[in-house]
């Protein structure tokens, strides 16, 4: 009889890590991309989209939630726009886990 072939501990380690890798980086790259042209046709709070970090999000339902604490009216100039620098001074990280379930995609 023929003995069944064991793998090394090792190699079982290696696969499942390069395929959480491949995981991990596919989500990313599957993202659809966006050019910033067409993030700025989304300039209205009733379809608002911004760019953060190289990110798309669309804030249409954060606007229509009237969730922001200061009001929607602080947020309506960024929509279209790249709002990365006045995010960053303004909110902490309870603000940026909010932010994240609005993302769309990434900049092209
Ligand atoms: C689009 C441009 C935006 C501007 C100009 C803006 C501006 C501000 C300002 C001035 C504050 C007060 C900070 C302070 O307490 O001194 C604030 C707080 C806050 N904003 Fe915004 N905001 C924007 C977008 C957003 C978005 C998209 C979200 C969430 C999806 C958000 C969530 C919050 C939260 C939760 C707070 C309370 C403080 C914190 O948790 O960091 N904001 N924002």
């Amino acid at each position: 009889m023929v003995a069944p072939r064991r793998w090394p501990a090792g190699a079982a380690l290696f696969l499942i890590a390069l395929l959480l890798a491949a995981c991990l980086s596919s989500s990313d790259a599957a993202l659809k991309k966006y050019k910033a042209a067409a993030v700025a046709k989304h300039k209205a709070p009733t379809n608002c989209w911004v760019i953060y970090n190289g990110y798309v999000y669309n804030l249409t339902k954060y606007f229509k939630s009237n969730a922001h604490p200061r009001g929607n009216a602080i947020m309506k100039p960024w929509c279209g726009k790249d709002m990365t620098r006045i995010f960053d001074a303004s909110h902490g990280s309870s603000a940026l886990s909010q932010l994240k379930k609005y993302r769309i995609g990434k900049l092209a």
